[in-house]
């Protein structure tokens, strides 16, 4: 989701950080996913993913995939990747994953922990771990299918697509019309949100209004190389640009978007993922 972060996970103490504590638990753990259904759940999570997504994304999901991943999502709580209840209760956005003294941070920055699961050619999966009042700016998914479900808290979710002929405005800069798709608020337990490649809220931003986790499937996974970057975007009402002639009653329906540079304060932490090993 957030080239910046994937970059700072790649980086080599931050890799051999995840790396170590991934060994940890993956040894730990192996014999957990055995014996526990949570372990099954999440390994028929992969085994479905797999089964599913291919590196182009195409050919397009079939709603018979969809739905079959969503029923499964569906049935997703903290538990079954490893959050434990205490934790949940933590508002720090790190607690129950840990950070290492290379990454400790002072409490009151409130990071959001972004927390690696797997990541292959074909897909990303993931957990965003949010503090209250944590926000994921405006930032897009090109040629991706995106499926979230909020494990615990509640989360605001603002999503829009774009409208198509593209309508463009050059306002000391480009700005390009939206259309408003999602404006709700999330509250586990609820069922899994869809995003694709056109539709259904491409562009979203997230808002913490308590803490909260996101278990997130991405595919294909953002690659700059293939033309998947992640593009972060400020929204302007659409009365901002329009001309007072064309005020219509749907106005609040609809935005100008601009690109901006990836947000100085977009604070994120790789975390170590806890939940039962995957067989690769
Ligand atoms: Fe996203």
């Amino acid at each position: 989701m957030l080239p910046n972060l994937r970059k700072l996970a790649r980086d080599n103490s931050v890799r051999r950080f995840l790396q170590n504590g991934a060994l940890f638990f993956s040894t730990k753990q192996a014999s957990m996913a055995r014996e526990s259904p949570h372990g099954h759940k999440v390994q028929a999570l992969f085994d479905l993913c797999r089964q599913t997504f291919t590196p182009s994304g195409t050919p397009p999901l079939s709603s018979h995939s969809v739905q079959k991943l969503c029923s499964l999502l569906d049935t997703f709580g903290p538990a079954d990747v490893g959050l434990s209840k205490d934790a949940l209760e933590d508002d720090r956005g790190h607690g129950f994953f840990g950070l290492n003294q290379l990454v400790r941070v002072p409490r009151w920055a409130q990071p959001i922990t972004y927390v690696d699961i797997h990541e292959c050619e074909s897909f990303t999966m993931c957990i965003f771990c949010f503090p209250s009042s944590a926000v994921i700016p405006l930032h897009d998914h090109p040629g991706m299918t995106v499926f979230s479900k909020v494990l615990y808290g509640s989360l605001h979710v603002k999503a829009y697509d774009w409208v198509e002929p593209a309508r463009i405005l050059n306002k000391s800069g480009p700005v390009r019309l939206a259309k408003l798709a999602v404006d709700n608020v999330l509250t586990a337990p609820c069922a899994t949100s869809v995003l694709y490649p056109k539709t259904s809220g491409n562009l979203h931003c997230f808002t913490a209004i308590t803490p909260c986790a996101v278990l997130d499937i991405l595919s294909p996974p953002y690659n700059e190389d293939a033309g998947r970057r992640c593009t972060y975007y400020r929204d302007y009402p659409y009365f901002t640009f329009a001309n007072k002639d064309e005020k219509s009653d749907e106005e609040e329906n609809y935005a100008w978007l601009a690109e901006t540079s990836t947000p100085a304060d977009l604070y994120m932490w790789p975390g170590i993922y806890n939940g039962p090993a995957i067989q690769i």
